[in-house]
């Protein structure tokens, strides 16, 4: 293996000088520096990323922790972030990081070894093993969580529950049950809080008989769903928290014969792509999933560079008209 030894003696002149050449770093003019890199380039010199990194004190890697890489979100979410640390020559370390603590422990601590220049993590809190590693390293939250000491990218997420419901109100439905997140979950509670604001001002009853709580996964809305239309059969519209809860519903209803748009309309947040594919097509809120990894990555970038004011970044979402709501006169 050719070693920095290797390029300063063939180009007869010290380590250190050849090794800053390399870095990057001054000291070396830019005609000497040229000369060492096109050596070193002629030996085929690899450099080595644990020097370099105990040198430069970076190890040019940043991490993303995200709940469940089985939620089409999620990789969506990482081509954003991808595109900027490719842009920036950073290697991304991906980490599934569920909730629970004894399935986290290890990954955090072999996170922790890594000792990664910064880190980008999903998750609705930083108690327990998480609180020293996040205040130790740069670290922006990302589209769930608030801390008050580590900046934030997301979208309003009571303003998305409030639009989807509202989309269904003025479509004239006036029994709109929730389909729920996870009850544990402030990126849940703000979806349902939305939805009670929006028939509060409707003059609407946000009757809780109307609320089942799903997991933001297709088997909990399939499941919800079950238990809602078995006790609210009169229900003609459901907000579902995301688009994976909304399309267990209308698996639901397809098993149940229940026809989506015509019986029940459907809405669901999130804008993923397979949400384009379900019959009928879900009407839905859609999240700049890309957009928000490319900027929670810029913000964490930024964080690296040097510490600086926390600023939290709230992207706007848009409402993706499918085919899964029919207004109540039959209009759609
Ligand atoms: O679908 C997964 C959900 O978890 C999304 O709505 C996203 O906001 C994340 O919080």
């Amino acid at each position: 293996m050719v070693t920095v030894y290797d390029v300063a003696q063939a180009s007869g002149l010290s380590i250190a000088s050849v090794s800053r050449a390399l870095n990057g770093q001054s000291g070396v003019s830019k005609t000497t520096a040229e000369r060492i890199v096109r050596i070193a380039a002629e030996l085929g010199y690899q450099p080595n990323e644990v020097a370099r990194s105990l040198v430069a004190k970076s190890t040019q890697t940043i991490a993303l922790l995200v709940p469940d890489i089985t939620n089409p979100f999620f990789p969506e979410l990482v081509k954003g972030v991808q595109s900027v640390a490719d842009e920036n020559d950073l290697l991304l370390l991906l980490v599934d990081a569920p909730a629970d603590a004894e399935t986290l422990r290890p990954r955090l601590a072999a996170l922790r070894r890594k000792q990664v220049d910064g880190i980008l993590l999903v998750a609705s809190e930083l108690g327990g093993d998480m609180e020293e590693l996040f205040d130790e390293t740069p670290t922006v939250l990302l589209d769930r969580g608030h801390s008050g000491r580590h900046a934030t990218v997301g979208i309003d997420q009571e303003a998305a529950g409030f639009a989807a419901t509202r989309h269904l109100i003025q479509a004239g439905h006036t029994r709109i049950a929730h389909i729920a997140g996870p009850a544990d979950l402030a990126v849940a509670q703000l979806r349902r809080a939305g939805w009670e604001r929006a028939l509060r001002e409707a003059g609407l009853d946000a009757d809780p008989s109307l609320i089942e709580v799903g997991d933001f996964e297709e088997e909990g809305g399939h499941r919800a769903g079950a238990r809602l239309l078995d006790r609210e059969p009169d229900v003609t519209a459901v907000f579902a928290a995301n688009d994976l809860s909304a399309i267990g519903f209308l698996a639901l209803c397809a098993d149940r014969g229940i026809s989506v748009p015509d019986d029940v309309s459907v809405v669901g947040i999130d804008g993923i792509e397979l949400a384009r594919y379900t019959t009928p097509a879900l009407t839905t809120i859609a999240q700049p999933i890309r957009e928000l990894g490319v900027a929670a990555c810029r913000s964490l970038l930024a964080q690296i560079e040097g510490p600086r004011p926390v600023e939290d970044i709230t992207l706007p979402t848009t409402l993706i008209a499918g085919a899964s709501v029919r207004g109540r006169g039959g209009a759609s």
